[in-house]
């Protein structure tokens, strides 16, 4: 048994360019990994199968992870199995890109034990096939993403950034978000901007998400109060979040604002993509308790 750690990301940008005509939305947005984590469990078996510990999300073939397994299959030329375990940690509907990661998680794990030998360049089509993020998480680190968000440009690492994560006790619909915007059409040769100029300090998606759930803007206002640099909407959220300049007044405001109308604050920090590198690409031993999961 081999296992893999899915990290979640942020949006520390996320611009929204308009409405094209396939329904989707076009993007330009700056992907971070951050340090929160689901965990996946890899084993050889004959067909596909999924189990699941932690969260409220099916196993059936609606999931993420086997959508990806399937698609990997079909790519690789035939019917290939593995029994799939995952322990779920980080929150669902929440915009930090969970089912996703798990999905690239997957695509990572069984390039490798089907011995398919696929480069991350080869993956990404597949990736994308999945699901319009999914893509970033087989580079990690700080990456650009553009149209649907599928297509990735990896960027430098940058010093780690402490975070405050906020947690409300409900999930915001990726299609509910987008629908609420009523962004306009794409316009025809849209630009995109030169590549190295910093994007924004933004998230297009906010206005709509706080108009569905007006508490999210008052959860920006509590981080801003708490001494956050910058305070925004992950993705299409649920989750809001603060940079804040140290560990140490990351703590001091997560223990201010935890547990306040149902909210969970929780401290991390940004991945750089050496890290990634590091903790997600590599198989890890598995633990004792997912062991026992899979028996
Ligand atoms: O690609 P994914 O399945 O993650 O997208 C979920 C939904 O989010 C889409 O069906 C669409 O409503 C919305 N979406 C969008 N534009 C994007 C990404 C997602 O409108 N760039």
């Amino acid at each position: 048994m081999r296992a893999l750690e899915a990290f979640a990301k942020v949006n520390r940008s996320l611009l929204v360019l308009g409405k094209r005509p396939d329904g989707f939305h076009e993007l330009d947005t700056l992907f971070q990994t951050i340090d929160l984590s689901d965990e996946l469990l890899f084993e050889e078996d004959d067909g596909l199968s999924l189990s699941i510990a932690g969260g409220a999300i099916p196993a059936d073939g609606t999931n993420l992870v086997l959508r990806a397994a399937r698609a990997l299959s079909e790519r690789a030329g035939g019917a290939r199995g593995a029994r799939l375990h995952l322990v779920k940690r980080i929150p669902v509907g929440a915009g930090l890109g969970g089912g996703s990661a798990d999905a690239a998680a997957t695509l990572l794990g069984l390039n490798a034990l089907w011995g398919l030998g696929l480069a991350a360049e080869q993956l990404r089509p597949v990736a994308a096939s999945v699901g319009s993020d999914v893509a970033f998480f087989l580079f990690g680190g700080r990456a650009r993403g553009t149209g649907r968000g599928e297509r990735i440009e990896p960027l430098p690492d940058v010093p780690d950034e402490s975070l405050v994560l906020l947690l409300p006790p409900f999930g915001m619909p990726t299609p509910e978000d987008y629908g609420a915007l009523g962004a306009p059409p794409l316009p025809a040769g849209s630009p995109l901007r030169p590549a190295g100029e910093p994007l924004p300090d933004r998230n297009d998606l906010e206005p709509a998400a706080e108009r569905l759930r007006p508490e999210l803007s008052a959860l920006r206002g509590s981080l801003r109060a708490a001494g956050a640099a910058s305070a925004r909407l992950s993705g299409s959220g649920s989750t809001v979040f603060g940079v804040f300049r140290s560990p140490e007044e990351a703590r001091r405001a997560a223990e201010a604002l935890d547990g306040r109308d149902g909210v969970r604050a929780a401290v991390t920090r940004t991945i750089s993509r050496a890290e990634w590198s590091r903790r997600a690409v590599p198989w890890r031993p598995a633990g004792g308790a997912a062991r026992e999961a899979l028996r």
